[in-house]
């Protein structure tokens, strides 16, 4: 055989193997390929428990999202940036003091629990929890960076005496700082961060608890305050497919049970997972920055499904055993 032929053959085969990898390459009818994954979007799912998510993702022939090396979360991270619409409310109040209650997360608070938020202004970022839509009336009242931004207290009413109080200076006049709040059991938290128990600042436990369905927000009337939620928390947290369900404390990938290597968890997973014993299923969240964390495997969370490019590429007409 003399150059030609050889050219010619090799560029034949290079053509066959360039459409084997086009074949290879095609997802599934109604995944969405990216980065040589092949993806459910963000919003084709119901929000459902890990265990009906996990069980969802292999009847498409696939699997819940794993995530096993830092490309792959960083991957991830973008495809949600780009699939999903992040949608925040953006709040900037006046230096009064008066409530404003938020209606859109009613639901969300009374299931979890808690708020996070991000907070920007100079002193007195004022929280409501209330039984009612009522700030009068069976209401905890959280305040961060009182007193110029020195002091945080708890009180059981609106401008009553403090139940526990904190010296410190938590709140910045330029940037937004995270905070979260949670009243489970009817002990009222208060950190900064991104993780819910992690940075307890404050706490108190209140005997004779009222249940917490309405929550408010409000300035001081020496500063105006600004004030970021996002508006969908349910939507925005992702089940991944680990769980330490099969062995106690040893994270691994269902339903494989490949053990966990790769980890992008936010910061005390040990701590929260006893102060929150019923927490064995893996989530990211846009509120933790895509961080991993340890959550209750009955709640109802987002989750996108993956099928891989060597199951697809098998129902593909002539994927396999070209090339
Ligand atoms: C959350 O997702 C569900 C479907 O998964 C959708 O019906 C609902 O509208 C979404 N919520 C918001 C606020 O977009
Ligand atoms: C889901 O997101 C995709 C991509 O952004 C968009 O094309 C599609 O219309 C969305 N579907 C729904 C039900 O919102
Ligand atoms: C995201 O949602 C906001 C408000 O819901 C809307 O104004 C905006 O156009 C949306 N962006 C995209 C890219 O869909
Ligand atoms: C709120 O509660 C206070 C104290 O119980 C009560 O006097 C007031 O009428 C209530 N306001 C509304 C709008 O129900
Ligand atoms: C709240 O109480 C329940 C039932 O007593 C318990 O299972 C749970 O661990 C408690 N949660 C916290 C954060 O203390």
């Amino acid at each position: 055989m003399n150059d030609v032929h050889k050219t010619i053959i090799f560029v034949i085969f290079s053509l066959i193997n360039l459409l084997a990898l086009y074949v290879v390459a095609t997802c599934p009818r109604g995944l969405t390929q990216y980065h040589g994954l092949c993806l459910t979007l963000p919003n084709q799912t119901m929000l459902m428990s890990w265990p009906n998510a996990l069980g969802t993702c292999q009847d498409l022939g696939g699997t819940l999202l794993t995530i096993d090396n830092a490309q792959k979360q960083k991957d991830i991270e973008q495809f949600i940036a780009d699939h999903y619409n992040v949608s925040r409310i953006d709040l900037h109040l006046p230096p009064v003091y008066e409530y404003h209650f938020m209606d859109g997360l009613d639901k969300f608070i009374r299931n979890e629990k808690y708020i996070q938020f991000d907070f920007k202004g100079c002193n007195d970022a004022y929280v409501i929890l209330s039984e009612h839509r009522n700030s009068s009336f069976r209401s905890y009242e959280v305040l961060f960076g009182g007193w110029k931004n020195t002091l945080s207290v708890i009180r059981k009413c609106r401008q009553c005496a403090p139940m526990t109080t904190t010296s410190h200076s938590p709140l910045s006049c330029t940037e937004f700082k995270p905070f979260w709040i949670s009243w489970e059991n009817g002990t009222i938290r208060a950190g900064e961060g991104r993780e819910v128990g992690a940075s307890t600042f404050m706490e108190w436990s209140d005997s004779t608890s009222h249940p917490v369905n309405f929550f408010g927000i409000s300035s001081w009337r020496t500063a105006q305050t600004s004030w970021r939620f996002l508006k969908d928390p349910y939507n925005s947290t992702f089940w991944l497919a680990g769980s330490d369900l099969g062995h106690h404390a040893q994270w691994e990938w269902f339903p494989k049970e490949d053990f966990v290597g790769f980890t992008n968890w936010l910061p005390g997973l040990e701590e929260s997972q006893k102060r929150s014993p019923s927490r064995h299923c893996m989530q990211m969240s846009l509120h933790n920055d895509f961080k991993w964390a340890a959550d209750n495997c009955m709640q109802n969370r987002n989750f996108i499904c993956e099928i891989s490019k060597h199951e697809s590429s098998t129902k593909a007409p002539f994927g396999r055993g070209v090339g």
